[in-house]
Formats: C-alpha cells, structure tokens, sequence
C-alpha cells in the first residue's frame, strides 16, 4: 500500500477584470445568460456560456421545473445545446457565473457533480481539454484547465469498450 495524493491546479484571479480578454468576454456572456435563467424556486440564477473552436459563442441558464429533479443546470443546457447545434465543433471553454436576490454570491460557483460528469463525456470525445472559468456575482474567479482536473479517478466510456 502506499499513499497517493491527487489534486487540481489552476490559477485564481482576484476578479473578472484581471482575466484575459477572451475569459473576460465569455464571462460577460456567462453574465447577460443568468438573464435567461428559470429559477422561480431557488432564485439562483446560473448562466453559461462555451466558446467554440471557431469563436461560435452558445450560452445556458438554468431551468427549473415545478417538479424539482425534472430542472435542469445552466451548464448541461449549454453543453447540449452545443451539442445538439455544432455536434462536430470542438468546445474551447466554459464560463459559469450565478446570482441571487438573497445574498450576494461572493464565491466561486463550480459546476456540480453532474454537469462535471456531462462535460467530461464531450471533453473525452473531442480529445482537447476544456477550460473551465468560474466565478459568483462578484469577487474572485477561478480557472482550470481541463474538466478531467476537476474530477479525479473519472468514469467515461473507455471501461465500456
Ligand atoms: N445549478 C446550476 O445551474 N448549475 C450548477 O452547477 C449548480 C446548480 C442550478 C440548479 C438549480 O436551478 C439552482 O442552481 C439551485 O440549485
């Protein structure tokens, strides 16, 4: 037996305004999709957007449902969506932001479990790693450099072939 370590890096920007300009844009249109959002039950309204490999840029928000687990993230609408469109186009990288009219939302907001499980799949099949770039309402922003990173021991479709 011997003891292993995994861990993610990546880098952590005080705000959005230090991001490159290209992080910083998707930001702004990870910003103007929380617009969008269906968020009647929990307020928290999520946006997100991909950039394409070819600039093509497709946003999400998060749509909930009166019947709760039948909601779906803003992540998993985008990733479908670009799926569903563009199903040859590589994704570059994903933006996710989320605000509240109950508290100011100061932290990070990483995906959840299973939008990082969802990602995974299309990251997997295209062979290039996705950038992955969150933040709150306000403050710091984090960024990593593959989905795979953000999801240690991962499961995908190369224990099933
Ligand atoms: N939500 C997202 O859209 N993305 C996440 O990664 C976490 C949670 C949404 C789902 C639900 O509409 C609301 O946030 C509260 O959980």
């Amino acid at each position: 037996m011997k003891k292993i370590k995994f861990e993610a890096s990546g880098h952590l920007y005080e705000n959005m305004d230090e991001l490159p300009q290209e992080d910083r844009c998707l930001m702004e249109e990870a910003i103007k999709a929380t617009q969008s959002s269906y968020a009647p039950y929990s307020q928290f309204k999520v946006g997100s957007a991909l950039l394409m490999e070819d600039g093509t840029i497709i946003t999400g928000s998060n749509q909930e449902n009166a019947a709760y687990p039948s909601g779906m993230c803003a992540e998993r609408v985008a990733i479908w969506k670009a799926g569903a469109t563009f199903p040859n186009k590589k994704v570059k990288s994903i933006a996710i932001t989320a605000n509240s009219p109950h508290k100011i939302v100061d932290r990070p907001v990483g995906p959840c479990g299973a939008c990082r499980q969802t990602l995974l799949e299309y990251e997997v099949n295209q062979q290039e790693p996705i950038t992955l770039i969150f933040m709150g309402e306000v403050g710091n922003v984090v960024k990593t450099s593959s989905i795979s990173e953000m999801l240690p021991f991962s499961f995908d479709g190369s224990y099933l072939h």
